[in-house]
């Protein structure tokens, strides 16, 4: 086995003076919100998998059994030589795809990127301890600023699992399957996992599981702020919320104060007001109609070659090639 590569692209100062910049904007808004990056510390990844394993979360074992089913007619229609994979995490249902890549296609090396350093340090040394044969080459960043620090060379498949992609708004989503577009060269490819729009009484207890798992994810952030930032939020303090808005099609995560409250970000010398009952947003998870996936990557350049769903419709995977 050779050891992975890793490629630090966001330092802990990088990530520090991007909070700082996330935090002052959000908190000084009416109404206030934080972009969902910031649950991602090592408590915060480590939460998102136990959300994996919850019965009311039906999206990663939805798309681990579609993976399973169709993952050969992705190898075989990929080709590729260089898997990228966007937001990686641990990288578990990869595993299905570098299995498929490196027996049906010519697969050599695999590129995790994570704006988690810890996540993906664990997944690169775990995925090259499984794939003795494979070069694995980590890259720490954050996908909406900038993708074009990611290694250049060999046929690439790029993939975004885990309807990560519905965790960006609309504007934020255009610019980053255009920046996708350009980085890859006429014919290679994205995988996007997508889910869809389905029954919010099975959508909304996948964000509110009865275990509480899901609250400590999103009441994360406020930890975050208080490690990084000296903040001296009470997390305690804050109700968990997650609605699903039927007009924009997507679930809306909040922390709503639960009394009045000073909070004092000491690295911004900023204090913030919550009144009781005010609510922040801190998420949102949007769900998709396949025809409305399809026109959003025809816009950004490319043309969906397949479309694979779950039997219950819940999921997608979508494979388009950078026209
Ligand atoms: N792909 C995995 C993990 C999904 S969790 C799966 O399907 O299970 C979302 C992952 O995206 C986390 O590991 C988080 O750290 C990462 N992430 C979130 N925002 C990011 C950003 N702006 N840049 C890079 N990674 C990001
Ligand atoms: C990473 N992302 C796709 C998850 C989602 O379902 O939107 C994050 C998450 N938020 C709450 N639970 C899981």
């Amino acid at each position: 086995m050779t050891a992975p590569t890793l490629d630090i692209h966001l330092s802990d100062d990088d990530l520090t003076a991007a909070l700082r910049s996330d935090a002052r904007l959000g908190l000084t808004a009416n109404p206030k919100w934080l972009p969902p990056k910031w649950f991602y510390d090592a408590r915060g990844s480590e939460l998102f998998e136990r959300i994996t394993e919850l019965p009311e979360y039906y999206p990663t074992r939805t798309e681990r059994a579609l993976l399973e089913r169709v993952v050969g007619e992705i190898a075989r229609a990929a080709q590729a030589e260089v898997l990228v994979e966007l937001g990686a995490g641990s990288a578990a249902k990869t595993r299905l795809l570098l299995t498929a890549l490196t027996t049906h296609a010519p697969l050599k090396t695999y590129v995790p990127q994570d704006v988690s350093a810890a996540a993906l340090r664990a997944a690169a040394d775990a995925v090259a301890a499984e794939f003795p044969g494979l070069a694995v080459h980590g890259v720490v960043s954050d996908f909406t600023d900038t993708l074009h620090n990611l290694p250049r060379g060999g046929r690439r498949m790029i993939a975004f699992l885990g309807g990560t992609i519905g965790n960006l708004v609309p504007d934020e989503r255009a610019e980053f399957l255009t920046s996708i577009r350009d980085v890859l060269e006429p014919g290679e490819q994205l995988l996007l996992g997508a889910g869809l729009v389905i029954d919010p009484a099975v959508l909304v207890p996948a964000y509110d599981d009865a275990a509480g798992i899901t609250a400590e994810f999103n009441r994360n952030v406020l930890h975050v702020l208080n490690s990084r930032l000296d903040a001296d939020f009470a997390p305690e303090k804050f109700r968990h919320i997650a609605i699903w808005d039927s007009a924009h099609e997507w679930i809306e995560m909040r922390l709503e104060a639960t009394e009045d409250m000073t909070v004092t970000v000491r690295a911004l010398d900023l204090t913030v007001r919550f009144a009781r009952g005010e609510q922040m947003r801190t998420e949102i998870s949007a769900k998709f109609l396949i025809e409305g996936l399809s026109a959003e990557l025809t816009i950004a350049g490319f043309g969906t070659e397949h479309v694979w769903t779950d039997p219950d419709d819940r999921f997608a995977l979508v494979l388009a090639r950078r026209r």
